[in-house]
């Protein structure tokens, strides 16, 4: 799967092991950045990775900041992204099965590195239900317009 993946300074310390964990996976990855963990400003790295995904350059998106919140909140203003700030595989199924979520959000600071690559493998393994949930999907997007 192609993946676009970045993070802001303190996520940094995470995203380049992730990154490596996802290409010894088999995924195609596209680091958007930071090179170094120099501070930078997390929304400014959030679009590079919606716009990905938005755009069909990429098919899921992976961002890791302190919390993940402040990357959830700013990926979630691109048009057509669905990100969720996610700290267990198991909310990581639910965010792909219920709500079709298209990138996910991880904290450095407060979750391990091994309890992200988990939630990656879940993020990254599970379909999306369809059905009612789609319906719903379908009322979140209609929400862009209005
Ligand atoms: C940076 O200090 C921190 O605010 C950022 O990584 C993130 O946690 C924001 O939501």
């Amino acid at each position: 799967m192609k993946i676009s993946i970045a993070s802001d300074h303190a996520g940094f310390c995470q995203k380049q092991p992730l990154a490596a964990y996802l290409r010894e996976r088999g995924h195609d990855v596209i680091d958007r950045g930071p090179a170094t963990d120099e501070r930078v400003d997390y929304p400014d790295f959030a679009e590079l990775v919606a716009r990905d995904v938005a755009d069909g350059m990429a098919e899921r998106g992976v961002l890791v900041c302190g919390t993940g919140i402040g990357m959830a909140v700013a990926a979630n203003k691109v048009d057509g992204i669905r990100a969720a700030n996610v700290v267990t595989p198991e909310f990581a199924a639910l965010a792909r099965e219920h709500n079709d979520a298209n990138i996910v959000t991880v904290s450095a600071r407060f979750v391990d590195e091994a309890v992200n690559r988990a939630i990656l493998d879940a993020f990254l393994s599970t379909d999306f239900g369809g059905g009612r949930h789609a319906d719903r999907v379908a009322k979140i997007a209609a929400l862009e317009s209005k």
